[in-house]
């Protein structure tokens, strides 16, 4: 498996757009992540899309953003959109996606990385402490989370 830019799999784009307007999006949102991808490909230094490829598939992405929590602008850069194929779940892919953010944000001199999920006991088992609840728009109780980002 290979951990790319999305620029370098743009094959895979409305696949992807596809994954994500289902797993986290409402209603007909499928434009707003479609423009989350297009922002990934502008050359600003963020956000970020990456893409987990086997062979000619796309198995799965993950970005790194600005800001995924609009009540938490104060935290910063975050781990977010983390989506693995059904079909290919339960190997891994997963933590291999989140070590790819991890590398990127150290090497781009990021002390701090963060993510807000609503599932309890599953980013705990890769290093994330859970540092409290947040709000998504408007009243939706998430949890935040933190990883420290050291030499290495
Ligand atoms: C969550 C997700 C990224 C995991 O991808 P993956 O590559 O299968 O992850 P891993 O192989 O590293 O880990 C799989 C483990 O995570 C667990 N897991 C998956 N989804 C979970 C959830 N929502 N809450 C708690 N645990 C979960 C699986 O039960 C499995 O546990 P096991 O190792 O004890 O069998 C993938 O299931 C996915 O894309 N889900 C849809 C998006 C989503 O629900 N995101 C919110 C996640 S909290």
């Amino acid at each position: 498996m290979t951990i790319v830019p999305l620029a370098e799999a743009l094959a895979h784009r409305e696949q992807i757009t596809e994954w994500l307007y289902k797993a986290f999006g409402s209603g007909n949102s499928r434009a707003f992540f479609a423009s989350i991808l297009q922002s990934s490909l502008s050359g600003s230094d963020l956000p970020l899309t990456f893409v987990a490829l086997e062979g000619d598939r796309a198995v799965g992405t993950v970005g790194l953003w600005r800001c995924d929590l609009i009540s938490r602008q104060d935290l910063f850069p975050w781990l977010a959109a983390l989506y693995v194929d059904e079909g290919c779940r339960g190997r891994g892919i997963s933590e291999k996606l989140q070590q790819r953010v991890r590398e990127e944000s150290h090497q781009r001199g990021y002390a701090d990385l963060y993510l807000y999920s609503a599932c309890a006991d599953y980013y705990e088992r890769f290093g994330w402490r859970y540092i409290g609840d947040a709000l998504d728009y408007p009243d939706r109780a998430v949890r935040l989370y933190h990883q420290p980002l050291r030499a290495g």
